[in-house]
């Protein structure tokens, strides 16, 4: 496994993404899901954040302490997916900003189509996260993030909740400067290029079409 990807296999997690993959699960419960799963890899992936010492006065005296040494960041979904990954990492960074990257893909091809972008204007200050549940092909993460390096950001993170294993080999050999943070790595695509066993379509289930 290449250095540059971190499964998250913590227990919170994998039972959430059980209940994620289960067709059962409606939109208002996997909207949720996503969030908070979402939420925990936003944890896991700011654990580099660099601090500073600082004093506080508590009600008994005052101490040193760390803070955070005012690292910038902006998150950025991959439309629309990576929409329903907004809440949850902003309920832990609600300072940051946010960017978005509209991609489909063609039903036929498979192949990425871009039709929206709009990033924060101050990028060359920020660390970016970029977000999209779905690793399949890897060809839209693959060209969101190369959009995302035109605006010569400090540093880039990809969050997924799936990869398949054709996608991730495709994303880390050309991103290979760019970390991964996934919490389910499937077994491989079908002839759709949608993953396997996987949880469908993320869209459709997050925003209930189809
Ligand atoms: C899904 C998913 C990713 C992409 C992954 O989006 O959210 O963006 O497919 O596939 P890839 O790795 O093969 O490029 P989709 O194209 O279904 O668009 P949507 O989110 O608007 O439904
Ligand atoms: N996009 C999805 O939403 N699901 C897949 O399995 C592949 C691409």
């Amino acid at each position: 496994m290449n250095d540059n990807v971190v499964i998250m296999d913590h227990p919170l997690i994998q039972h959430k993404l059980t209940i994620l993959r289960d067709k059962r699960t409606g939109s208002k419960q996997f909207r949720e899901l996503v969030s908070e799963i979402a939420m925990l890899m936003c944890y896991e992936s700011t654990r580099d954040l660099p601090l500073m010492d600082v004093k506080v006065e508590t009600p008994l005296m005052t101490t040193k302490a760390k803070a955070l040494k005012g690292r910038k960041m902006a998150f950025v979904p991959i439309l629309r997916a990576g929409l329903g990954m907004v809440e949850g990492v902003l309920s832990l960074i609600p300072a940051a900003k946010v960017g978005h990257i509209g991609m489909y893909r063609d039903p036929e091809t498979h192949q990425p189509v871009d039709y929206y972008c709009k990033l924060p204007s101050d990028l060359p200050e920020r660390d970016v996260f970029v977000l999209d549940p779905m690793l399949a092909t890897g060809g839209s993460a693959i060209d969101a993030v190369a959009s995302i390096k035109k605006h010569s950001p400090k540093r880039i993170k990809f969050l997924c909740i799936i990869a398949a294993p054709e996608g991730l080999k495709a994303f880390t050999e050309a991103h290979p400067d760019v970390p991964v943070y996934c919490a389910g790595l499937d077994e491989k695509l079908n002839d759709h290029a949608y993953i396997l066993p996987g949880l469908g379509d993320a869209g459709d289930r997050i925003f209930g079409t189809k």
